[in-house]
This record gives C-alpha cells, sequence and structure tokens, in this order.
C-alpha cells in the first residue's frame, strides 16, 4: 500500500477493512438491486452506502489499492442528456476499482428512436455488467430495467436523482457530524433533485423546508411519501413545503439549490426567470438562517439566477465537497451492487 497523503497508512487499511466488509458481504442488501429512485432505498441501505462511501474516501485520499475488482467489471453509461459530474466520477470511480467503463453519448444510440428501449437494455446487457442511464422521461429508466439482466442506475431523469443524494448527504454528514435532527432548506425549482431530497431526508431524520413559487411544487407523492416515511419510520424528519424562503430557512443548517430551469425545460427558460427571481440563495438569505449555515448546489450553478456569485464563492469549498463526494459514493453504490 503506497501513501501519498498525510492519511495514516492503519486509517486506510482500517477504512479499506470496513469498505470490503460491506462490499464482498454477499447478504448485503445493494447485492445485485438497481437504482431507480429513493423511495426504494432503505435506511439501512443510505447507512450501508454512506459508511462504505466515506471509508472510500479515506482509501482514495491515501491512494491505496486495497479495494479492487477481481474481474474488472464493466459500467455502460447510457446518456440522453450533457452531464460532468454524473459521467466523469463514474469513469473515474470505475477505473480506481481496477473495473472499465464505456459512455455512450446523447445521440449515439437513438434509444426508442433507432431501436427499441427493450433492444438496447438486452443488448447491453450482454456486454455490461452494469447500466447507468441517464434520461429525459423517468418510464425509460424503469423500461430498460424491466428489459436488462443487469441491474440498472438512474443516473437522473425528470423525476428523480438518487445518485445526488448519496453524495449531498455524506457532504450534510461530513460538515455537521450527523444527519438526524439536522435541517435542510431548499430555495427553487420542484424539480427532480428535490423530489429525490425530500425522499433522503424523511428517510434519515433530516428537517427538510423547500421554499418553491406557487405552480412550481414537486410532485405531490413526494411529500406525502416523505411525511409517510418520517412518522411509519419515527425518523422524526419534519417535512414541508411553503412559497417563502425566508420562511423555509429559519433555523436551517445548509440552504440547498438548484437550476432554474432543468435539461429538458429550455423553452421555458425565460418565463422561469422572471418566476424564481425571489427564489435565490445570497448571503443575506445565509444570514437568516442557522448560524454557521452553509450553501449547498448539485451543480451546474447558473450564478445570478439561483445563487449569486458571492453565496457561490463563499461556499465553494462545501460545494465542491458535494462534487467530490459523487466519486466516494458512486464508487461505493457500484461496487456494493456488483461485489468484488
Ligand atoms: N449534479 C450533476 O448530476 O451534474 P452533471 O449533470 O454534470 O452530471
Ligand atoms: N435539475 C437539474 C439537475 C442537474 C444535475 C436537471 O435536471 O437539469
Amino acid at each position: 500500500m503506497t501513501n501519498n497523503t498525510n492519511v495514516l497508512p492503519e486509517a486506510a487499511e482500517h477504512a479499506a477493512a470496513l469498505a470490503l466488509k460491506h462490499i464482498t458481504n454477499p447478504t448485503n442488501p445493494w447485492r445485485g438491486r438497481s437504482l431507480l429512485d429513493m423511495v426504494s432505498v432503505s435506511a439501512e441501505e443510505i447507512a450501508i452506502g454512506l459508511e462504505t462511501a466515506a471509508a472510500l474516501k479515506i482509501v482514495h485520499d491515501a491512494r491505496c489499492n486495497a479495494v479492487k475488482f477481481s474481474y474488472p467489471s464493466t459500467l455502460g453509461l447510457l446518456f440522453e442528456k450533457p452531464s460532468l459530474r454524473t459521467r466523469t466520477s463514474f469513469e473515474a470511480g470505475m477505473a480506481q476499482l481496477g473495473g472499465a467503463s464505456i459512455y455512450l453519448a446523447p445521440g449515439d444510440v437513438g434509444m426508442g428512436k433507432r431501436e427499441s428501449v427493450e433492444d438496447v437494455a438486452g443488448a447491453l446487457s450482454r456486454w455490461v455488467d452494469l447500466i447507468a442511464a441517464r434520461v429525459f422521461a423517468h418510464s425509460t429508466v424503469v423500461e430498460l430495467d424491466y428489459h436488462a439482466t443487469v441491474p440498472v442506475i438512474n443516473a437522473l431523469s425528470d423525476r428523480e436523482h438518487p445518485l445526488q443524494m448519496f453524495a449531498d448527504l455524506l457532504t450534510m454528514q461530513q460538515q455537521l457530524g450527523t444527519l438526524k435532527g439536522t435541517k435542510l432548506a431548499y430555495v427553487g425549482d420542484g424539480n427532480n433533485v428535490l423530489q429525490s431530497l425530500l425522499i433522503a431526508c424523511a428517510r434519515t431524520g433530516v428537517h427538510i423546508s423547500a421554499a418553491c413559487p406557487d405552480g412550481y411544487l414537486p410532485d405531490p407523492f413526494f411529500l406525502t411519501e416523505a411525511q409517510r416515511i418520517a412518522s411509519e419510520e419515527k425518523t422524526g424528519a419534519v417535512v414541508t413545503i411553503v412559497t417563502d424562503p425566508q420562511e423555509a430557512v429559519q433555523n436551517a443548517n445548509a440552504i440547498y439549490t438548484d437550476v432554474w430551469t432543468s435539461m429538458g425545460q429550455e423553452e421555458e427558460s425565460a418565463i422561469r426567470r422572471v418566476v424564481f427571481a425571489p427564489y435565490c440563495i445570497t448571503p443575506e438569505l445565509l444570514q437568516a438562517a442557522a448560524p454557521g449555515a452553509f450553501a449547498m448546489h448539485c451543480l451546474p450553478a447558473h450564478l445570478g439566477e439561483e445563487i449569486t456569485a458571492s453565496a457561490m464563492q463563499l461556499h465553494r469549498t462545501v460545494i465542491l465537497d458535494q462534487a467530490e463526494n459523487r466519486l466516494h459514493t458512486q464508487k461505493a453504490i457500484a461496487a456494493l451492487i456488483l461485489g468484488l
């Protein structure tokens, strides 16, 4: 084991052993499963995912080579939309695990046009061990999973962005020391990221209050489901949706935002810029939250829209931690699903 950083070799060995304990456990609940949404991810799966990812971060920081596939497992990245973080973190992560990845760019495959989703799923399953798909319609990733014979991961759909949640939860845990009982405010569009956040927070005991303009609220299913989870699983999370950003950020430890116009909604961007103008993270809005509150953003960011340049600059380190944690969490998820 070589250690190019200031992580102690014993710490790296301990972390590698912890990651290996979960990854090589054939009865771990991740093994062989698909990840289409947060709704289907249990509290135990989140806990194992975060613990494995935190351990893999230490292993990575020590440049330790102890967590590797015994055979170069291959991930197919089937993308209908652009990506920086999801694609690069998956490709780097698979390489670091001794596996491989194949990127299929928007336009390469023509899923549902050049050939059916069923045939794409069937053929890809004969070559790769795992598929991650970024799609416009959530139904496409569900259909892919139905026809694939290997696990399928939703790498963002119009409905959910589950991979982002693991990076966000890990970042909050690292910043706050714990998840349960902390409070996240979300300011902006009731989109795929918020819909996944409502469920992720409810399941981990994070209070979440989202401020969205009328007409741009999340699908009511996610509020109802998040409140049901918090109540039935007794996680203690309080989940609310309001329209006033000032109300949402009261006592919040972090304020999260995302673009006003998601991929696929570009023709609405002019009207959205008007409607969402009051839904912007500013240093002043952060001042109205709990002392020490920080900003979060899944990126890409549009400065001067959902977050000001000054708020972004002040909280850039945490926001880049979120981006970095895509690497560690996706390595954990791929390894937990596939085993080594
Ligand atoms: N946050 C996120 O998913 O980034 P990309 O769109 O660059 O993958
Ligand atoms: N809501 C955004 C997230 C980008 C990572 C989108 O879907 O474009």
